[in-house]
């Protein structure tokens, strides 16, 4: 069921009921030298300097207007369907990244049954399936050895693709998901803000390898088969066209490119701090010592702490990237009190950095404290001022499913072993970042199984 559509009382479109005597003015420009998105903390800084609302724009002239006030936050994420599109965000990506053009996702029932299909309940389920590949490769770990942590996160890669699209994505099914996911994504932010590649012959061959994967999927009709519940919901199930796989693999994407990150910076920032190491330790060693019940089940329900770490990490690595087409014109009044015209055509662009590292929102947003969510000191937070994975209609199909395998994953690593981090912390590639960032090199760490 579809939430209602709100509209927020200080938007109204031009020359309709609204406050006929403010004058608008076009939002302040900021010309930037690069096609693509700029950092977060540049955007953050001319948002701190120019209000809530403010235009990018790009040496070849391309505009972005970028909003980042929370009290207008509203705007973005109820639109209205006469003025913003109500595809937004899957379906730019899908024709920027895929350069896929119509069917599938352009109708939204799609993305109701995906938002179903994803829903908590088979979330665990799916969450459960991925626990167990964990646990099955764990085993295969020496008693004590050094990894680099980013390809450790990729762990989840395989399970929860199986989990999704069924065993044509398994291991043995597609042994070259990997590398294929990791190729692709290298250049993914580029191509959605249609920039030049480094390595298009590199992207194009990666696209096409996780494209080839899918349309033989549905050649072999995997959607009509109980084992592909994420396909059955893309396509329906019935038998469809194999071309219509170039669609699909922005579902693959969608379930990998943000976990893996976001898992790696929840373990990194964890390993980071010796005492906020010792407290998970000591949580995941007692509660989740049981852990899978006799059911296969996991239950991290009660890792309080370990839950904290992963909104922190979220809080601080998340950028989203919401973006969204006006489709009429607009007037927008920020807390401010400035009136702004916004354009038809124009493209609107929101990322949560600039409510998660705001200073009027947290005390000291910099810093990494698992407490802030915790006991006496848990922040009393509004709207809007916390969306790792985005709010309203369009608010993240997965997250059930990514909170769940995250906790999973920190779960065992912790419990099962002692870990130490062995090389110095990595800085951060905020340009063009999409979902969530990630580091700018490897961080390796040393492992010793619990006895
Ligand atoms: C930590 C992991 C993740 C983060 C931070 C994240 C973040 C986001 C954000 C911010 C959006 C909203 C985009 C917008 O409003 O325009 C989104 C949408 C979406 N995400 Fe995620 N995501 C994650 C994991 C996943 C997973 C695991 C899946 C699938 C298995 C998934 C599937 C989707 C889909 C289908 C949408 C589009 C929803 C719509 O347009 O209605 N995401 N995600």
């Amino acid at each position: 069921m579809r939430r209602a559509r709100r509209i927020s009382s200080h938007i109204a479109p031009q020359g309709s009921a609204g406050d006929g005597n403010t004058a608008s003015i076009d939002p302040p420009l900021v010309q930037v030298d690069c096609e693509g998105l700029p950092p977060q903390p540049f955007l953050k800084d001319c948002s701190d300097r120019l209000g809530g609302l403010f235009t990018v724009r790009t040496p070849s002239g391309k505009e972005r207007v970028v909003l980042t006030d929370p009290s207008a936050s509203e705007y973005l994420f109820f639109p209205d369907e006469k003025t913003l599109s109500r595809l937004n965000a899957m379906r730019q990506f899908n024709e920027r990244a895929f350069r896929w053009k119509g069917g599938g996702i352009a109708d939204p029932k799609v993305m109701d049954d995906i938002r179903a299909a994803l829903h908590p309940r088979p979330s665990e389920k799916f969450a459960d399936a991925v626990g167990r590949g964990l646990v099955e490769q764990m085993a295969l770990w020496p008693a004590t050895g050094a990894k680099e942590l980013f390809d450790v996160c990729h762990a989840t890669m395989h399970p929860v693709s199986e989990a999704l699209f069924g065993p044509h994505f398994s291991e043995a099914g597609c042994p070259g998901l990997k590398t294929a996911i990791i190729d692709f994504d290298k250049e993914i932010a580029k191509s959605i803000y249609q920039q030049p590649l480094n390595n298009e012959e590199g992207h194009v061959a990666a696209r096409k390898a996780l494209e080839a994967h899918m349309c033989q999927a549905l050649k072999d009709e995997a959607n009509t088969k109980p084992t592909c519940p994420l396909g059955a919901a893309v396509y329906g199930n019935k038998p469809v066209p194999s071309k219509w796989g170039k669609f699909g693999i922005s579902n693959v994407w969608a379930a990998q490119g943000n976990t893996i990150p976001a898992t790696f910076w929840t373990m990194a920032y964890i390993m980071s701090v010796p005492e906020v190491q010792a407290r998970v330790e000591t949580e995941v060693r007692q509660k989740f010592a049981s852990q899978p019940d006799s059911n296969g089940h996991f239950d991290y329900d009660t890792l309080e702490y370990t839950e904290a770490c992963f909104k922190e990490a979220l809080r601080l690595k998340a950028t989203g990237a919401e973006f969204r087409i006006v489709l009429e014109d607009h007037i927008v009044t920020m807390a401010s009190g400035t009136t702004y015209h916004v354009k038809k055509g124009q493209e609107l662009y929101n990322s949560s950095y600039f409510q998660h590292h705001s200073e009027k929102i947290w005390d000291e947003p910099e810093s990494y404290n698992p407490d802030r969510w915790l006991g006496a000191n848990k922040i009393k937070l509004k709207e809007y001022q916390y969306l790792p994975f985005g709010a309203g209609d369009h608010v993240c199909a997965g997250r059930f499913l990514a909170k769940a395998e995250i906790m999973v994953f920190v779960a065992l690593l912790f419990r099962d072993y002692d870990c130490a981090l062995t090389s110095d912390w990595p800085g951060t590639l905020w340009a063009n970042a999409v979902g969530v960032v990630r580091p700018d090199r490897e961080l390796s760490f040393s492992f010793k199984r619990v006895q």
